[in-house]
């Protein structure tokens, strides 16, 4: 354990100097995240009571907001006006932005005592690093084309599975909305408008395709008929789901589904976490199905990142909670209750579901078939500004009347202008 050999490094090396700060100082974090759902917020508990358990005091500073907008705005504020938090909900590149902008710490030294580069898979360390300094540490891996379903209102249309292609997926929608069941609970938020709409480039266009749209920003593959064929689709997604959608936060989507008031949520499988923490049971009560697509996985890793912060109280703090989030117990424990499977290696899946271990055995195949992508929906893929841009467009269309021609068009153009 990185903090007990610390410990023991500093009573040696200070014992006679035996200086007070020092030796008092009592591991402590702030902590900004987004985790304010019923599953996500069991999830973070989890967290907090293991750091206190181990002598931390925990200042716990959540900001609502599903897919973390808010929480962003709040962050720049705060370290603009040179108060950053200590420990940071952040991932994929925005990682790399801020260290750019020198505000993250370096947790070189808890990666050695802790052996971090073993038990990291190599592409989520990338993740983590900079330069080759280690200055984030991942959670978990979710996975973000998930569809979830209803068995008892799929059942009275005479459906007993998921569908399996896009035909399929509208054959059985427009079943449901003959039979008076709205067939997707959706929460009409930008993030959650671009959530559906890389599940169906992922599928129409196939691994390679989403590839060159939405991590290349290829011209071509934006510009194409496969992209127009995504515009369609999300025409008729818009068709499918209730009038009140507006607005609505993503978790009150998944509670539709969970209460009989509508078919499927296209959602990350955080959305697991709600039904869980709902006390539902998978393969009973909810169905976990991959969105159609052939060998695709849209992943999606959850991180914190360390700030810059003075005194000794917070760098231990810092470090504590680093070694927490990497540690077995941890990644065991937190993604039980998150939804998600653990980003550390070799961790065992024995206590976890069905939709867990699919979501493990898919993600195998997905990288040895070329199909393990990260979401453009969630931060992975793409600088906030580029991802921003596409994301404008997919909203603008899927709640407007909007022709897929001037939705390929305007996605173009926007990729085009931010690219500069
Ligand atoms: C995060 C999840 C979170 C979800 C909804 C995603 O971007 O990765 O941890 O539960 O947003 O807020």
């Amino acid at each position: 354990m990185y903090l007990r050999k610390t410990i023991l490094a500093t009573g040696v090396a200070f014992s006679a100097l035996a200086t007070a700060s020092f030796a008092h100082a009592e591991p402590t974090a702030e902590v900004l995240h987004w985790w304010t759902s019923g599953g996500e917020a069991k999830a973070v508990a989890s967290l907090k009571e293991d750091f206190e358990a181990n002598g931390g005091t925990w200042v716990d500073s959540p900001v609502a907001g599903g897919a973390g907008d808010a929480a962003m705005t709040v962050l720049r504020s705060r370290v603009l006006s040179g108060d950053a938090p200590a420990a940071v909900q952040l991932k994929g590149p925005a990682i790399q932005e801020w260290a750019e902008q020198g505000a993250l710490a370096d947790l070189n030294d808890v990666a050695a005592a802790e052996g971090w580069d073993d038990v990291i898979p190599a592409a989520i360390q990338d993740v983590m690093k900079y330069k080759g300094d280690y200055v984030a540490v991942p959670v978990n891996v979710h996975r973000v084309d998930w569809i979830w379903a209803n068995p008892t209102l799929l059942a009275k249309v005479g459906a007993d599975s998921a569908p399996t292609t896009w035909d399929e997926f509208n054959a059985l929608a427009d079943k449901l909305q003959a039979a008076g069941i709205t067939p997707v609970a959706h929460g009409g938020q930008p993030w959650q408008d671009a959530t559906v709409f890389e599940t169906v480039v992922l599928g129409l266009g196939g691994p390679e395709f989403f590839q060159s749209a939405l991590v290349d920003l290829d011209e071509d593959a934006l510009n194409s008929d496969t992209m127009k064929a995504v515009f369609d689709q999300m025409r008729k997604i818009r068709g499918y789901v209730d009038a009140d959608f507006p607005g609505r936060d993503w978790n009150l989507a998944t509670a539709m589904v969970m209460n009989g008031e509508a078919a499927m949520q296209i959602m990350g499988d955080w959305a697991k976490g709600e039904f869980l923490a709902a006390g539902k049971v998978p393969g009973k009560d909810f169905i976990c199905a991959a969105t159609p697509s052939e060998n695709g996985y849209l992943f999606n890793v959850d991180s914190f990142a360390m700030f810059n912060v003075s005194g000794d109280d917070k760098v231990e703090g810092q470090k504590l909670l680093a070694e927490l989030i990497v540690g077995e117990k941890f990644q065991e424990t937190f993604n039980l209750l998150k939804g998600s499977i653990p980003a550390r290696s070799g961790v065992s899946l024995d206590k976890f579901d069905d939709c867990a271990k699919k979501s493990e055995a898919d993600l195998q195949a997905a990288q040895e078939a070329g199909g393990f992508l990260p979401s453009m929906a969630h931060g992975m893929a793409l600088r906030g500004h580029l991802a921003g841009a596409i994301v404008d467009v997919v909203t603008a269309h899927f709640n407007s009347d909007m022709s897929s021609d001037e939705a390929v068009s305007r996605l173009v153009e926007a990729v085009e202008l931010a690219k500069d």
